[in-house]
């Protein structure tokens, strides 16, 4: 991807944080739509199209039905991180870092009824540790169909790379979060989950009650975390320092390990 050009033809001026959607050029735009684009490549959220004159950030992916009965067509949900008035841009498709999103399963949260700082906690830490080139939030209902959908069109259709869920891990009756993730994984990490276990009884016994699952699906690393910004930062401490390596082998890093890596 990272040879790709594309041509964009920019249909209204843009300031830098306008957002809009990059649509194929055979597609009837909507209304807010600020590029079109012919021949789009399989953008992934965090692709920067980067032009002289102005960029985009791809922050999201959807379809569009096909006019007369046709085959579906992507839409691009675009961040524009440099203005750009109207005209035909010449972009080069770049994608430094990776895409994380944090998911806090929250009855309450979901409602509005209270503030839950475990996602946000949880994006500030990664980006510490990794370099991030978008990082999305999302508050839903402890509802396990939600979850797992959620799941499945983050880490299959729109290309992110890490994706933290906080919450929902006990052994209330609400709690589903371990079981909607083990239900769209399709490798586990035990090693994870024993890591958060041993991080976590270090500092309560109560650590014992999450039954947190960590695994993979499609390019992306999942794991969950319980819902406390205390529980999140504790669990997260040994796993910081394996984020990186485990998504370059989960995407395709054939190099040796033992040859390259000391950490
Ligand atoms: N793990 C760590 N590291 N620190 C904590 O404070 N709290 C525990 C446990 N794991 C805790 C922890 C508690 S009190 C509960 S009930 C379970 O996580 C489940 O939390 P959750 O339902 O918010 O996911």
């Amino acid at each position: 991807m990272s040879a790709s050009k594309l041509s964009l033809t920019v249909t209204m001026p843009v300031a830098r944080g306008d957002r809009g959607y990059l649509c194929r050029a055979s597609v009837t735009p909507p209304t807010t739509v600020v590029a079109t684009a012919e021949g789009l490549p399989n953008l992934r959220v965090g692709t920067r199209l980067t032009a002289d004159a102005g960029g985009f950030l791809v922050q999201g992916v959807t379809w569009l039905p096909g006019e007369s009965g046709g085959p579906s067509t992507a839409m691009y949900l675009v961040e524009a991180v440099r203005g750009s008035g109207p005209g035909r841009l010449e972009c080069s498709i770049e994608r430094e870092g990776y895409a994380m999103a944090w998911i806090t399963l929250s009855d309450k949260g979901s409602r509005g009824q209270r503030v839950d700082e475990s996602g946000p906690l949880v994006g500030a830490l990664v980006s510490e540790q990794l370099v991030l080139n978008t990082v999305q939030g999302f508050v839903i209902p402890d509802e396990a169909s939600q979850l797992k959908g959620l799941l499945v069109d983050l880490a299959l259709n729109q290309g992110i790379d890490l994706i933290l869920t906080t919450g929902g891990t006990g052994v209330g009756p609400r709690d589903i979060t371990p079981e909607a993730t083990l239900a769209v994984i399709e490798k586990r990490l035990p090693g994870y989950e024993r890591a958060m276990t041993a991080a976590s009884l270090v500092k309560t016994p109560h650590g014992a009650i999450s039954r947190a699952v960590a695994g993979t699906l499609g390019q992306a690393v999942i794991v969950n975390m319980p819902g406390s910004p205390k529980a999140v930062a504790e669990c997260l401490a040994p796993l910081l320092p394996t984020f990186r390596h485990t998504l370059e082998k989960l995407q395709g890093d054939p190099s040796d390990c033992a040859l390259l890596r000391k950490d």
